[in-house]
């Protein structure tokens, strides 16, 4: 590693597992300190423990990011650790229930978590990202916030209109050199389209069709992902603001 991201702190939120624990793991291989966040307080302590036993810099706070405060409180301790330059917004939760079927309440809380979420977090982070001198935010979307798949609409909704909010903060606080972009990956090798396949009747069958799917006829992984986060939170990417990197092996680009 290369220290890319040295005297930085990063906030990565969803960081006890999948996608954003790869990305904690990377930037603190990289050189940053890491503030990993997430509703599963014992997997970010797990997340942060495996950090610093690899020698590098972690802390791991327990947070919902459906509760103001706590995404206050969590703000508050990754800016406590030196100047916070990075906010990596993972969490989610997805839902495939045919629209007709979906209740309020599962609506609402896909909503609160994938889309309010990462609001709330923005609006507590990018103070800090501007009090040195700007910094990078980081939001997960997805293939299905571009072009939508049957069954997912909320899901969906969440990962589109993520995609303009991100361009609205980074057009509003450019000025100030934060930087807002997301990263729309396909089904990738971890976290919860693992989890969504494993509840299939054959998930092997399920993950080989999905790959077969691909234009590259595989799935992402997780390191792939890593590899463009690293670049969006570094200074490789400073002219690069309100976008969305596909990582999608060409998936999003098809019509058919
Ligand atoms: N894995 C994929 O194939 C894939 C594909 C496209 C997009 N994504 C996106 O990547 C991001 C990471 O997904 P993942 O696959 O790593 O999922 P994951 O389930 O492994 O990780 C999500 C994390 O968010 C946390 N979380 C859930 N609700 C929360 C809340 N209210 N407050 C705080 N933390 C909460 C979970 O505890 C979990 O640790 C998500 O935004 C997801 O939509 C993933």
């Amino acid at each position: 590693m290369t220290g890319l991201l040295r005297e930085r702190v990063a906030l990565v939120v969803g960081g006890a597992s999948g996608l954003g624990e790869a990305i904690a793991h990377r930037f603190a291989a990289e050189g940053a300190t890491v503030a990993v966040a997430d509703a599963n307080g014992p997997g970010a302590q797990t997340v942060a423990d495996a950090i610093v036993a690899h020698g590098h810099n972690a802390v791991a706070v327990e947070a919902d990011v459906t509760v103001t405060a706590d995404v206050e409180r969590m703000v508050a301790v990754a800016a406590g650790l030196g100047p916070l330059r990075v906010l990596v917004l993972s969490a989610a939760v997805e839902s495939s229930v045919p629209l007709v079927d979906l209740s309020d309440d599962e609506w609402q809380h896909v909503l609160d978590v994938d889309l309010t979420g990462p609001f709330r977090v923005m609006r507590a982070g990018i103070p800090h990202l501007i009090a040195h001198g700007g910094g990078s935010v980081i939001a997960l979307g997805s293939t299905l916030g571009l072009t939508v798949a049957p069954g997912y609409p909320a899901y969906c909704a969440a990962k589109g209109a993520l995609v303009n909010l991100c361009k609205q903060a980074a057009i509003d606080y450019a000025p100030q050199g934060v930087r807002v972009n997301v990263l729309a990956p396909s089904a990738t090798d971890t976290g919860l389209f693992m989890e969504h396949s494993a509840r299939a009747p054959d998930p092997e069958a399920v993950r080989a069709m999905v790959a077969r799917a691909n234009p590259m006829r595989r799935l992402g992984t997780a390191d792939e992902v890593g590899d463009a986060a690293v670049f969006l939170a570094s200074d490789m990417s400073t002219y690069v603001s309100g976008t969305v990197i596909a990582l999608d092996g060409g998936l999003a680009a098809r019509r058919l």
